[in-house]
């Protein structure tokens, strides 16, 4: 057979073999934030040519492995690059791996992504925590859950009001007031790209209640709510996607991550570690 749990399987065990830790937290290392993959204690990586259904990722600023370790005393898995709708690849293909982290035992995914900031007072470096968003792509029908539904993942019809866990989020807010960062907050609205926004389109974002504007996450997190897991974004502000501001490009978007990571670690870790003072994470079977 080869349907999905099968295949999900097949990837898991292979994963499985190599690692001695069961890791419970999953990280998406979005554009020019991979390198926080390197904090990783006593990794295994595991490139991704190596996993079945674990595609090249084939942009600047991903690569394409998994890192699974300790960081901050969490067992957790890193996926250091992701796919992107843009790249060709289909929704079920993109959010294949988070699949395969849930099965390995992850029960909380936290995606990181770059994002075009929708604020004139907002700055490049800002970090954002994203509350909600808007599946520009997914209400158009391009949705990682379309087509028929294996109940064994999860329910045909998942609700997305609070995707974004609500105690999570008050931990981040928390361990963001500690470290003294500044810490924006605001709906994420996911398109396709790979152009970036023209500047109606960016009028029509702000319109629809967005506040940063990307091409990742959202389907992530869906099937990660599919599979019962808790769920966090955070957005790292590379540049400001204003309709009359000077146009995007991809090497802010780089040299930003690159300048932000350290308050973006600063803040992954503080949350890990407080994350690791609660008794238990919850699993999918305790939060359907
Ligand atoms: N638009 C879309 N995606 C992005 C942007 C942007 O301005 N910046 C980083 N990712």
């Amino acid at each position: 057979m080869n349907d999905v749990v099968t295949q999900i399987e097949r990837a898991r065990s292979i994963i499985a073999a190599r690692i001695t830790i069961e890791p419970r937290i999953a990280l998406i290392l979005g554009s020019g934030l991979s390198e926080l993959a390197d904090d990783v204690d006593d990794p295994v990586v595991v490139p991704y040519a190596d996993i079945p259904g674990f595609l090249p990722t084939t942009v600047a600023g991903h690569r394409g492995e998994l890192v699974i370790g300790v960081l901050a005393g969490q067992p957790v898995a890193v996926m250091r690059g992701r796919f992107h709708f843009y790249e060709g690849y289909s929704m079920q293909q993109v959010t294949f791996p988070v699949r395969v982290l849930h099965a390995l035992g992850c029960a909380v995914l936290l995606a990181t992504n770059a994002a075009g900031g929708l604020h004139a007072d907002w700055r490049v470096g800002d970090l954002m925590l994203i509350t909600d968003h808007i599946f520009l792509p997914g209400l158009a029908g391009h949705h990682p859950l379309r087509g028929p539904n294996d109940e064994r993942l999860g329910p045909r019809f998942p609700a997305m009001v609070d995707a974004y866990d609500r105690e999570l989020r008050a931990l981040v807010r928390a361990v963001a007031d500690d470290l003294g960062i500044l810490l924006r907050e605001g709906v994420y609205l996911m398109l396709s790209g790979p152009a970036f926004e023209s500047g109606a389109e960016l009028r029509m974002c702000r319109l629809l209640g967005a506040d940063a504007v990307g091409m990742s996450t959202v389907p992530e997190v869906i099937v990660a709510r599919h599979m019962g897991m808790r769920c966090l974004g955070l957005s790292l502000i590379t540049n400001l996607a204003l309709p009359d501001g000077p146009p995007a490009n991809h090497q802010e978007v780089l040299d930003a991550g690159e300048a932000a990571r350290p308050k973006m670690a600063a803040l992954i870790r503080g949350l890990l570690s407080h994350i690791g003072r609660a008794a238990t994470i919850p699993t999918s079977q305790d939060r359907p």
